[in-house]
């Protein structure tokens, strides 16, 4: 599996990722040969971010159709059980549409679409997240800056580069990063075993707090911009992100501290109006009642475990695209 440096990526006759399920552990690599692995992989979250889904829906298309050839119907029936494999995220389904739309020119067809896919990734993430840096410069007056972010939106996010960790790994360049929080990102800790990771990894000077605490940072002054990236954008710029995102936007805008969503112009769902619509993942009990694999609850504890919340547009200042602002308060 010599030279893989992406999260994920085409190898030879099988998807490899990044296990992030063994991180910050283990930075291990694992071979995927079959669709029903990926979707295996995909549902606990060994590789996991919008981005990364939409790459992972693509070469789950591409895998199908090198295995099943001419096979056309079932290769479209596991193409919806990838589409489905998680809800929230809207580059899963767009990722495995754009493949299958390949799917006339054959299997080498397809994975050709999907590798032009993986390189578009980091292209339009890089520009996504240099559109955010110049605005955080713009709208921050005070140097260097003081970030806080929620969640993994990092290379290990997306195939390379990130979206909102994206704008911090091009201020860190410009040495305009003084210290980025991290929330650790309750409750499958993606901020305190992933992006604490790759903060370290970069040499940001970071901090890891509590998600409950990201309020009393605010609220002492110790944040300049809040950053963060997207699952699902609807339409209006009403924002699904991991479960916490609103919380934080609500405590910026009380203390007024601006609030910025990054991700590429394929998160956004132009087929919802608003946000009410968009379907939340609710996960298993265990995740809330078990801290590695230890009872913290009792036997039978009634859990609400949503994955992702919505963010209201008015809350945030922008939400910043390829293209630019997309939506928001600003001006
Ligand atoms: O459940 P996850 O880890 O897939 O949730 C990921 C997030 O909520 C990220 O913030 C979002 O996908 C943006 S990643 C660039």
């Amino acid at each position: 599996m010599g030279g893989v440096t992406r999260t994920i990526d085409w190898d030879t006759d099988a998807i490899v990722i990044v296990d992030q399920c063994a991180l910050p552990a283990e930075y291990r690599l694992l071979r995927l040969r079959t669709v029903d692995e990926l979707i295996g992989a995909i549902q606990r979250l060994a590789v996991r971010g919008a981005p990364a889904l939409g790459a992972a829906g693509a070469l789950g298309v591409a895998l199908s159709a090198r295995t099943r050839g001419t096979a056309t119907e079932a290769i479209r029936a596991d193409a919806e059980r990838l589409a489905t494999a998680r809800p929230t995220a809207a580059n899963l389904r767009w990722g495995v549409e754009r493949a299958l739309a390949a799917l006339p020119g054959g299997a080498d067809a397809v994975l050709a679409e999907a590798q032009a896919m993986l390189t578009e990734d980091e292209r339009v993430n890089r520009i996504a997240s240099r559109h955010a840096a110049d605005l955080l410069l713009e709208l921050c007056a005070r140097r260097p800056l003081r970030l806080l972010t929620h969640c993994n939106t990092g290379r290990l996010a997306a195939v390379d580069w990130g979206t909102a960790l994206g704008v911090v790994w091009h201020l860190h360049a410009a040495g305009q990063v003084e210290y980025v929080l991290a929330d650790e990102t309750r409750p499958l800790l993606q901020g305190a075993r992933l992006t604490a990771w790759e903060l370290a990894e970069a040499g940001v000077p970071y901090r890891l707090l509590p998600d409950s605490a990201a309020a009393a940072a605010l609220a002492r002054g110790l944040v300049d911009c809040a950053v963060v990236g997207a699952d699902r954008i609807a339409a209006n710029g009403d924002v699904a992100n991991k479960i916490g995102t609103y919380g934080l936007a609500l405590a910026a805008a009380r203390h007024g501290v601006p609030f910025i969503v990054v991700a590429p112009s394929s998160t956004v769902d132009t087929t919802l109006a608003d946000g009410s619509a968009i379907v939340i993942e609710e996960r298993a009990a265990t995740e809330i009642t078990h801290v590695a694999g230890t009872a913290v609850a009792p036997e039978g504890a009634a859990v609400f475990n949503p994955a992702f919340d919505v963010t209201p547009v008015e809350l945030i200042t922008a939400v910043v695209t390829e293209h630019g602002v997309f939506a928001g308060n600003r001006g």
